[in-house]
């Protein structure tokens, strides 16, 4: 695995890439089996494999967890090694962000929804680095968990307003044998928050449950995926929506693909699931 850690030397390790299909994995490390199966689906749908490890400063807010983000870089290499990566690509932040950058993309209306409510620059972060990265990677397809399914929607949008030649292909989440989705962030919680972080799957459940037998109403599946999570005394909601999966705007009854997100905290990490209804 080639590890390219300036713009220079990205290029010119894809110049050498001619008439290949490029697949490429944007993570902020810290990988996971959720990332590793987007990196296997990379390999399958194409010839040449490129990962990007950057932890990206500006989707972070002025309170939330850039410094103790972790970054077991090592592991992760010797991951990506294993998964056979072509192209590790870990840019300093004065690569990604030169002195004086002052040009952000952002996606009207989706970026203020869902997580964009409580982390209001958030998306405009997401859309500018994955912006950046598509330009400097020029990938033919790009993979992304639909553990994140807001920033999927802003991803996608931001790819066919901007005419993007860029095919965004989005991978299960993947979870824990107890339900926990896998993320970056279950590393901060203690065993006793761990246990409480199910909440979220198994609201999700619920509502799955509640759905099945046949209720339609967004807001009583709502209400009963948010009682699970109120019942929690270690958890504080932050929201729990079912929304279009496209616009993220709110959905009354569940008429065809829904998304129902939840985001809570736990203790002072904040942790998001989701589920899709209707399809
Ligand atoms: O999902 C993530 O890990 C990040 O938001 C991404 C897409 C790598 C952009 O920094």
């Amino acid at each position: 695995m080639q590890t390219c850690r300036t713009i220079t030397e990205m290029r010119a390790a894809l110049r050498a890439v001619t008439g290949r299909k490029i697949g490429f994995v944007p993570t902020m490390g810290a990988l996971h089996e959720g990332h590793l199966s987007l990196v296997r689906a990379a390999k399958t749908q194409s010839d040449f494999v490129v990962v990007s490890i950057f932890v990206n400063p500006t989707q972070f807010g002025p309170n939330e967890d850039l410094a103790r983000y972790p970054r077991p870089f090592e592991q992760d290499c010797g991951l990506l090694e294993k998964e056979g990566v072509d192209t590790l690509f870990v840019p300093p932040v004065e690569q990604m962000y030169p002195p004086g950058a002052v040009t952000y993309v952002t996606v009207e209306e989706l970026s203020g929804k869902l997580d964009g409510k409580s982390r209001p620059s958030h998306f405009r972060g997401v859309a500018t680095v994955v912006s950046k990265l598509f330009h400097i990677v020029q990938p033919d397809l790009a993979f992304f968990g639909q553990k994140d399914a807001a920033q999927v929607a802003v991803i996608r949008r931001m790819v066919r307003d901007l005419d993007m030649p860029v095919r965004i292909v989005v991978c299960p989440i993947v979870r824990e044998p107890d339900g926990l989705a896998m993320s970056s962030r279950n590393a901060y919680l203690t065993a006793q928050e761990r246990s409480t972080a199910l909440a979220l799957s198994r609201s999700l459940q619920q509502v799955r449950s509640v759905f099945d037998k046949g209720e339609r109403r967004a807001a009583v599946l709502v209400a009963a995926g948010k009682q699970v999570i109120q019942a929690e005394p270690g958890a504080r909601l932050d929201y729990y929506e079912a929304v279009d999966p496209d616009s993220l705007d709110p959905v009354r009854e569940i008429a065809g693909p829904t998304l129902v997100a939840v985001a809570a905290y736990v203790g002072a990490t904040r942790l998001i699931d989701n589920t899709t209804l209707g399809i």
